[in-house]
């Protein structure tokens, strides 16, 4: 009996011992499924906070934005309406210079001025030349719409225009004028039919008070629109960032 009362509680015990196992194995399953639960919510977390801090920025860094270049501004007058084309006349719906002005924003990310005269020069070109020549003999300054922009925070301006009567709209003196460009450099650009920049880069030397005058783009109204590669060249033959 004894014996048997010994075997039977051997039995037991091993059936015991076999359970314990077994509840060892499940509570030890239950523990990974909840580490790896745990994991797998901080890893979806980092992910997704990844995402919205450094995923973003990695990609900006490659392609730099207007913030990047907050150094850079673009300043330009631009005039639509009836102009010059191909020895005729054309009414333009986007100004020359301001196609120029767009390429060049879209290769730098740089900010923008555009000058608008507070009287709006004429839609007819002839009454155009009328009161530039009017303005140049007069050594006028012609005043401009919008409160002028601080630059002190920009160390390269490109200044654009059209060529008119061999030189710089007269509006473009009025906003030089208005500052102390020490420590910049006024890179000029310009769009004209027959002439190339005319006088331009040395008007600006004389009226961008204290401004270093880089290389002058000069493109022809015509081709204005399909510039991108002249604007490219010229910004890479001088330093200038790309994107
Ligand atoms: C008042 C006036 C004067 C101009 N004078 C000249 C000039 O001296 N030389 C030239 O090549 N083109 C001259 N043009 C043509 C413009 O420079 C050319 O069409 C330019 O691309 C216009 O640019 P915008 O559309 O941005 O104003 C003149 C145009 C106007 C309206």
């Amino acid at each position: 009996m004894r014996q048997v009362n010994d075997m039977n509680s051997n039995r037991r015990q091993s059936t015991i011992n076999s359970r314990r196992g077994l509840y060892l194995v499940l509570a030890s399953i239950c523990v990974i499924v909840a580490v790896l639960a745990l994991v797998g919510c901080a890893g979806s977390g980092t992910s997704s906070a990844g995402g919205e801090t450094t995923g973003a920025p990695s990609s900006d860094t490659a392609t730099p934005s207007a913030g990047a270049n907050s150094k850079m501004l673009i300043v330009y007058f631009s005039r639509e309406g009836e102009n010059y084309w191909n020895g005729g006349r054309r009414n333009l719906a986007v100004g020359n210079t301001q196609h120029v002005a767009q390429i060049l924003q879209s290769l730098t990310g740089a900010d923008v001025f555009r000058i608008r005269a507070a009287d709006p020069y004429p839609d007819s070109y002839e009454d155009t030349v009328a009161r530039n020549v009017q303005e140049q003999n007069s050594d006028a300054r012609p005043a401009i719409a919008d409160p002028l922009p601080d630059i002190s925070g920009y160390d390269t301006v490109f200044l654009g225009s059209p060529v008119w009567n061999m030189q710089e709209p007269m509006i473009m003196r009025t906003f030089c004028e208005n500052y102390d460009f020490s420590g910049k450099t006024v890179y000029p650009f310009a769009t004209y039919a027959v002439s190339g920049a005319g006088r331009i880069p040395e008007d600006y030397a004389k009226y961008c008070r204290n401004a270093t005058i880089g290389e002058t783009l000069a493109i022809r109204g015509e081709e204005a629109e399909q510039s991108r590669p002249q604007v490219q060249d010229w910004l890479k033959d001088n330093g200038l960032a790309v994107r």
